[in-house]
């Protein structure tokens, strides 16, 4: 028996330990055997042999719980050094995301009009017939509506096809001075190579207490300044236009980024490029929200057209194809 204490100080691990266990205490083993002699004798050598083999039992048990402790500690230092994971190791699968040009695009139109002390607004994507139309000096049945090609929902409500519709909902919740702009995605019932069905605009307000407060030279230095801030040294112009929602109104040109103007495939030759609509707030859109004695401009634009330009992105729908190809360009 002693030579079995002193096999379990030498095994090297927990399966060894219980094969000895099994040798001794197994339905076959050894102390087992010696057991089952007690059933041959007398009382007296009975008591002193179970005495003996008692003690013998518990010694076994604690050297063999002892040992299993000492081992099965070592193993799991084995199992956990073997199963370390090396985070430094090269993954060709960890891939780096990056912004979308759109929003990259987005961002630098609204950091231009945050330092230029414009605040930021936002309204529903899912609008009403008043705020996107009828309080635009749009009524039912006006001609222009055809401009814009509307998704409607069954109760009448619609998606939003301009950002114009929140002109009028911050001039009803706030009195001038207003000074904000407003980006967010609308919606058209449009698809080919420079419309898609959703698309991104950024709207502006400036509204002023006073008849004279706010006129169209104020108006022509911010988007000129803008568009030098996006574009660098361009050539800005404004051309007289329609807007049903701003009277005059004005559609604003840059001189052609690509052939500085000379004429090329992009500016179709005229060296100018389409990039903004503009105007003075007309009156029918102050008396549509209650407002008397003020003057204001509003302008809008579409940030996919300025992406599609700074970018020099032919296909509008690129960016709605999430192709990783051009998308990782932007990183
Ligand atoms: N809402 C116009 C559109 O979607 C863009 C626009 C033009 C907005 C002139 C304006 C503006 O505020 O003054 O085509």
């Amino acid at each position: 028996m002693e030579a079995i204490f002193s096999k379990i100080q030498e095994v090297q691990s927990t399966a060894e330990l219980e094969e000895i266990r099994i040798l001794v205490m197994g339905k076959k083993g050894s102390l087992t055997a010696r057991f089952a002699e007690l059933k041959c004798c007398d009382a007296e050598s009975k008591k002193m042999l179970a005495k003996e083999l008692n003690a013998l039992k518990l010694r076994f048990e604690k050297a063999l719980a002892d040992r299993k402790e000492v081992l099965s500690l070592k193993e799991l230092e084995e199992k956990l050094n073997a199963e370390k994971i090396d985070v430094s190791l090269f993954s060709p699968s960890n891939l780096k995301g990056a912004h979308h040009p759109v929003m990259l695009m987005l961002d630098r139109i609204v950091k231009y009009f945050v330092e230029m002390n414009f605040s930021l607004n936002v309204g529903p994507l899912v609008e009403d017939d008043f705020h996107n139309f009828e309080a635009l000096n749009l009524p039912k049945y006006h001609p222009a509506r055809d401009m814009q090609d509307t998704f409607y929902f069954k109760d009448g409500k619609l998606l939003r096809t301009h950002t114009s519709p929140v002109q009028v909902r911050t001039m009803e919740s706030q009195q001038p001075p207003i000074r904000m702009i407003c980006p967010g995605s609308v919606f058209r019932c449009d698809y080919d190579l420079t419309h898609t069905p959703m698309f991104h605009q950024v709207e502006g307000l400036v509204v002023e207490q006073g008849k004279d407060s706010v006129s169209f030279a104020h108006l022509k230095f911010i988007l000129e300044d803008f568009l030098r801030f996006m574009f660098g040294n361009v050539k800005v112009r404004f051309r007289s236009s329609f807007f049903p929602f701003t009277e005059p109104s004005a559609e604003v040109d840059m001189s052609c980024i690509f052939c500085k103007g000379s004429g090329c495939r992009v500016c179709s030759h005229t060296g100018w490029l389409e990039v903004l609509g503009c105007g003075m707030v007309d009156d029918n859109v102050f008396k549509a929200v209650g407002y008397e004695n003020v003057s204001g401009y509003a302008f809008g634009l579409g940030v996919e057209r300025f992406a599609m330009l700074a970018y020099g992105v032919p296909d509008l729908r690129a960016f709605f194809e999430s192709d990783l190809r051009i998308l990782e360009q932007f990183k």
